[in-house]
């Protein structure tokens, strides 16, 4: 009988050694351990047929080879397992590590926030006004009349009657005067839209950044001040600067400034078209007409205004050729800055 336990263990043996996956080893252990008919269970069947001093020592024999069977099946499951785990691609734990990609500030943002800033340290907070604007904010309170050709529709982006989307930030000024009473010195940087044909200068999108400070007793004199030093910071202390007499619906007197050319410094050169100077903005003395349209009273209080494209300055500085460059979110283009 002994010796039918050890044939039940060679075969057992045989089967577990031919068995190369996890199906055939699970064959195996019905073949061998399963609960009806397995092969070593089954050999308990012959021990009511022994003799009685020979039960024990059959007994004990089908019992180890129960234990053996048991524990070489799960052996030979672990083995593959493993060897499951050894093919499977691992991450190879010494490559450097993917590196993330840095995003950065646009140019207008970063010419923004540097002319903010400057004037920022000059006293200066910022105000913020509708991109969809009305008449009276556009023009009327500007003391830009009815017939005045920059109220052409062909020249404004018109939405429906008396609404459109601003050509100017100027339209901040008198909604901050509209609702704060003097003194204001703000800055007020925003889009602004006009209906102009696209090239390497003009876009029918730009931004703005306006300057107010209404308060008595300010002058001429505070406005050339406030613009020198806030060119001396932004283009470097050698820029100089040059008003010029001018006109604005909405100050008088008014002006344009130049800067000198910030490529050639002055001497003239294609860029600035010879002239050694380059226009950058409008400004004056806020119009006693627009004051009255806020409410104010301009026997009281004086001011000035001043306004200019954020783009021209940023161009200039970062040496920037075609202002679409700006607007087309090319990687190769943005990356440089
Ligand atoms: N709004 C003018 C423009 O878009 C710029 C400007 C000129 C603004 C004179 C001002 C100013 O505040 O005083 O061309």
């Amino acid at each position: 009988m002994i010796g039918e336990v050890q044939q039940v263990r060679e075969r057992f043996e045989k089967a577990l050694a031919a068995a190369g996956d996890a199906q055939a080893l699970e064959q195996v252990r019905i073949e061998f351990l399963g609960r009806n008919g397995g092969c070593i269970g089954e050999l308990m069947n012959h021990l009511a047929s022994l003799p009685k001093e020979a039960k024990p020592v059959f007994g004990k024999a089908v019992n180890e080879l129960k234990a053996f069977a048991q524990g070489e099946l799960a052996a030979a499951k672990g083995r593959l397992a493993a060897a499951g785990d050894a093919q499977r691609p691992r991450p190879d734990v010494t490559l450097p590590g993917r590196r993330p990609r840095l995003g950065r500030l646009h140019p207008i943002t970063r010419a923004r926030n540097q002319m903010v800033e400057i004037f920022a340290r000059l006293g200066f907070t910022v105000a913020e006004g509708p991109e969809i604007e009305d008449e009276w904010h556009n023009f009327i309170a500007l003391n830009i009349p009815e017939e005045h050709p920059a109220r052409d529709p062909l020249d404004n982006y018109y939405i429906r009657d008396n609404l459109l989307l601003r050509t100017q930030t100027s339209t901040v000024q008198i909604r901050v005067m509209e609702t704060t009473p003097p003194p204001v010195r703000m800055i007020m940087p925003g889009r602004v839209y006009r209906p102009d044909t696209v090239d390497a200068g003009h876009s029918n999108m730009f931004h703005q950044l306006e300057g107010l400070w209404v308060e008595e007793g300010v002058t001429m004199a505070h406005l050339k001040t406030m613009l020198d030093m806030f060119v001396h910071v932004f283009f470097g202390p050698d820029t100089r600067t040059r008003f010029r007499p001018s006109f604005f619906p909405f100050t008088e007197p008014s002006a344009e400034v130049d800067v000198s050319c910030l490529l050639c410094g002055g001497k003239g050169c294609p860029a600035c078209k010879r002239s050694g100077w380059m226009e950058i903005l409008g400004c004056g003395m806020v119009d006693p007409a627009v004051l009255k349209a806020v409410g104010y009273d301009p026997e009281k209080v004086t001011g000035f205004a001043f306004g200019f494209g954020i783009e021209r300055p940023a161009m200039l500085k970062y040496g920037i050729t075609d202002i679409r460059l700006l607007y087309q979110n090319d990687m190769r283009f943005l990356e440089q800055f």
